[in-house]
């Protein structure tokens, strides 16, 4: 038997490789960010060497944005391409509905406004991160402007979450994201309606941002030992 990581990579390469053949020529693309992502852009790069694919990308991350210039994909800003034609990306959590937990990298702000600019947005993601229950043993990442930390952190308290400053790795301190702010993660326990908490936490000035996804995502791409599942949003 294979080893658990093993059909992980592959159901996540697989994915990747799936979800590029929707990339069209002349397509302006929402380059997500984490692991899955990463192998779509190495797939739209194999498509622009070996296909001639003509294409501009917004990368959601640094991360998106070096593995890009890497893969020899040309890039463009939302100044220059208000409309995005697809993103794709991944996800930490998904429900059957396709609203999603994202922002396991830290990236969350950016993947929202490409998504929120994005005509499609289409999710990959290895069956892991299915869930019946948004929540459920996911924490939601909140980008946080650090000046309002323990302004945020009371307020997020009094909505019943329960917040972990996150910390960087090989470096000491908290991390700090692409746009110089703070990640704080919250233990809600399973959200029944999310999208009244994303209302609710929306409110709270000094969040830039939220971790929750509601209806943004058209469809995703999941992948498992047994293939790849298609899921539409209903
Ligand atoms: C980054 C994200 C990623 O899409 C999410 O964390 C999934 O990453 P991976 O494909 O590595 O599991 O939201 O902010």
């Amino acid at each position: 038997m294979k080893p658990k990581q093993d059909w992980k990579e592959q159901a996540k390469r697989a994915v990747a490789k799936e979800a590029v053949k929707n990339v069209k020529n002349g397509f302006i693309l929402g380059l997500g960010s984490g692991s899955t992502a990463a192998y779509v852009i190495k797939e739209i790069g194999k498509r622009i060497q070996t296909e001639n694919l003509k294409v501009y990308a917004i990368p959601t991350s640094y991360q998106a944005m070096l593995l890009a210039v890497e893969n020899r994909i040309p890039l463009t800003t939302l100044y220059e391409y208000p409309e995005i034609d697809l993103t794709i990306d991944g996800a930490d959590q998904i429900d059957k509905n396709l609203n999603m937990i994202k922002g396991g990298g830290a990236a969350l702000t950016r993947e929202k406004i490409v998504a929120s600019a994005s005509k499609k947005v289409l999710i990959v993601a290895d069956e892991t991160k299915l869930t019946d229950k948004l929540g459920k043993n996911c924490p939601v990442p909140i980008e946080v402007l650090p000046f309002a930390l323990p302004h945020v952190i009371k307020k997020i308290e009094k909505l019943g979450g329960k917040p972990v400053l996150r910390q960087a790795k090989n470096k000491v301190g908290p991390i700090i994201t692409d746009n110089g702010n703070s990640i704080i993660d919250v233990d809600f326990g399973i959200m029944e309606i999310p999208e009244k908490l994303e209302s609710l936490l929306k409110s709270i000035p000094g969040i830039v941002e939220t971790g929750l996804f509601i209806n943004m995502a058209d469809t995703a791409l999941i992948g498992g030992e047994k293939g790849i599942k298609r899921l539409k949003k209903v």
